[in-house]
């Protein structure tokens, strides 16, 4: 099995002495050993993250970057290229929360996947589709109409994210049945529509903890987990990488 992916999204968390903490309690534990490991951290800490870091396994990741990549009259964005010289090695995009609070679409999150890759930054694209939309039996069709920005990328160096919204923040887990049927259709769909389609890495998000880590970790087709609340919990976080260290 191939090694999986592990990233920490704090969101609008932390401080200064707060982040380097958390860093330290991770960089100090035995997370460095287990498999491919992220921190999204706040856009103002990325620097202080990436000095942390350094040495380190952990890979740093960003939580948004800009639609616009040529530097210029483009006040308070944070492009491609920046977050490439601040260290970053990925970038999430379309989190539900960007697109819910800053109405973040598909030609939006098209151009912000485009830059990401072209500045050596992988993408983490964020998918998923809300209670409304799972119970109308809709979910299919909302979460592959918002992958359909892949088929527009020659290239496939980027990772996916299926997080159903209910699920985020809200202590209710998609059912392991759940996860496994659309794991598998994200796959296809990729295999179907987009480049270099056999490289693609589906992690599911949404409330995964210590507890429940290890059985979605060992779901069919899900290659990692992007964590959010219990990632700012460095016991919490380093027992997440270790299920999914134990799954190698
Ligand atoms: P959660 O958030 O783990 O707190 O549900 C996940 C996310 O939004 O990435």
């Amino acid at each position: 099995m191939a090694d999986k992916l592990i990233i920490g999204n704090w969101k609008m968390n932390t401080r200064r002495d707060s982040g380097k903490a958390l860093i330290d309690a991770l960089s100090a534990s035995d997370i460095t050993n287990q498999p491919w490991v992220g921190v999204a951290v706040p856009t103002v800490y990325l620097a202080q993250a990436a000095e942390c870091l350094k040495g380190s396994r952990i890979a740093l990741s960003s939580q948004d970057v800009s639609r616009f990549d040529k530097d210029g009259a483009f006040t308070g964005e944070v492009s491609a290229a920046m977050l490439k010289d601040a260290g970053c090695a990925y970038a999430l995009v379309g989190h539900s929360e960007r697109r819910q609070y800053f109405a973040e679409g598909n030609d939006a999150l098209l151009s912000k996947m485009r830059h990401a890759i072209a500045a050596g930054v992988t993408p983490v694209l964020c998918v998923g589709e809300t209670l409304e939309e799972r119970e109308a039996g809709r979910y299919l069709d909302v979460v592959f109409s918002q992958l359909a920005i892949l088929s527009e990328l020659t290239a496939g160096d980027y990772v996916i994210a299926y997080e159903p919204v209910w699920a985020i923040g809200t202590g209710k887990v998609a059912s392991l049945e759940q996860i496994a049927e659309i794991h598998s259709a994200i796959k296809n769909w990729c295999l179907q529509n987009a480049k270099a389609s056999d490289k693609i890495r589906v992690l599911y998000g949404g409330s995964v903890k210590a507890e429940n880590a290890e059985s979605i970790l060992a779901t069919e087709n899900v290659d990692g987990a992007l964590v959010g609340g219990a990632s700012l919990d460095a016991d919490s976080f380093r027992m997440i990488c270790q299920a999914a260290g134990k799954l190698i």
